[in-house]
């Protein structure tokens, strides 16, 4: 399909709670456009997710996975997930830190305090139920995408705002594509 250019911060729409997708909706020509455009744009992009609002479209979906992202070099592989309507419940409350940064915010990195294990539940294209435990990576970048989808950017997690910046002075050897 194509690739989308990216809403950035600043933007109102990356601040609104989506609008779920109906049940009509669900493995149509609409949708799966909709995901081809998503997932063109995330691989030109490098992205290890991306959302629908930031590509301009105010609906819960959004895909991760798939692909080691030069971004994150060290992560382990996510199973490539479409996740439509999802809701998330920490497991215990036990928290891990760690780096993130996002198509949205071009060039920056911030330490971003996650839920170390989570459940999530949603449905895929077709309306099929994804019901999953992870923890690790996984459990950040769902946690990451799926704030996308009710008006959450990195930068609102951020406990300590000294480990807020940009990726040429922190990572100074990583690739600094978003
Ligand atoms: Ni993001």
């Amino acid at each position: 399909m194509a690739i989308k250019p990216i809403v950035k911060m600043g933007d109102p729409l990356l601040l609104r709670v989506a609008e779920p997708i109906s049940p009509e909706e669900f493995g149509s020509p609409g949708l799966m456009a909709l995901i081809e455009d998503l997932k063109d744009t995330m691989v030109a992009m490098n992205g290890a997710g991306i959302a629908a609002p930031q590509i301009g479209v105010s609906k819960q979906i959004t895909i991760f996975g798939g692909f080691k992202s030069p971004r994150y070099p060290d992560a382990e592989v996510v199973p490539y997930t479409i996740l439509c309507n999802p809701v998330l419940t920490p497991i215990g409350d036990e928290m891990a830190d760690d780096w993130e940064g996002c198509l949205s915010v071009p060039g920056m990195r911030g330490m971003v305090p996650r839920a170390l294990r989570l459940h999530y539940k949603g449905v895929d294209e077709q309306g099929l139920v994804i019901d999953r435990t992870v923890e690790g990576f996984h459990a950040r970048v769902a946690q990451h995408e799926c704030d996308h989808l009710f008006g959450v950017l990195y930068p609102m997690r951020i406990k300590d705002m000294r480990l807020f910046g940009f990726n040429d002075v922190l990572m100074p050897g990583l690739p600094v594509e978003d």
